[in-house]
Formats: structure tokens, sequence, C-alpha cells
């Protein structure tokens, strides 16, 4: 789905810039050059939806695929 339709960002850019590290509004907007002179300026002014789906993917990334279970529920070691 498309977030900003003046640079042709998706969610999947605005996820993957996110886990590249880029979390903050600023950091956001010079990316994708949301400041652009061109641009309509309505995505400066939702940029936090971009920083919470940013935020979202790195912490995602961070989560070792081995801790959860296709339901989402952390594993726990097995009483020995
Ligand atoms: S739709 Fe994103 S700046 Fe215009």
């Amino acid at each position: 789905m498309y977030l900003c339709l003046c640079r042709g960002v998706r969610e999947a850019d605005v996820e993957q810039a996110g886990r590249r590290g880029l979390l903050t509004p600023d950091a956001l907007i010079s990316a994708f050059g949301l400041d652009d002179e061109a641009c309509c300026g309505c995505c400066i002014d939702r940029i936090e939806e971009f920083v919470v789906l940013a935020q979202s993917a790195a912490h995602q990334a961070m989560i070792p695929a081995c801790a959860t279970t296709e339901g989402g529920a952390a594993r726990r070691p097995s009483p020995e």
C-alpha cells in the first residue's frame, strides 16, 4: 500500500528504512524527500504514522526468529 503518492513511498519502503535505523521524523522526511517543494506536504502532517511503522519493523527485526512460534507466542525452554 502506498503511504505517499507524491514520492511513491510504500509501507514496505518505510519498514525497510526502519530496519536500516531510520526511526525519527527528520530521518524519514529526509530519506523520502517528503519536504521537497514538489510534494503536497500531507505526509509531514502525519509523519508519526511513518515513525510507528518504521519502529515496528525495526523492533520485529531485532526479535530472533527462533524466539517465537507461528502463533506469535514466545517459546519457553522445556523443563529438564
Ligand atoms: S502524498 Fe506524501 S507528500 Fe504528498
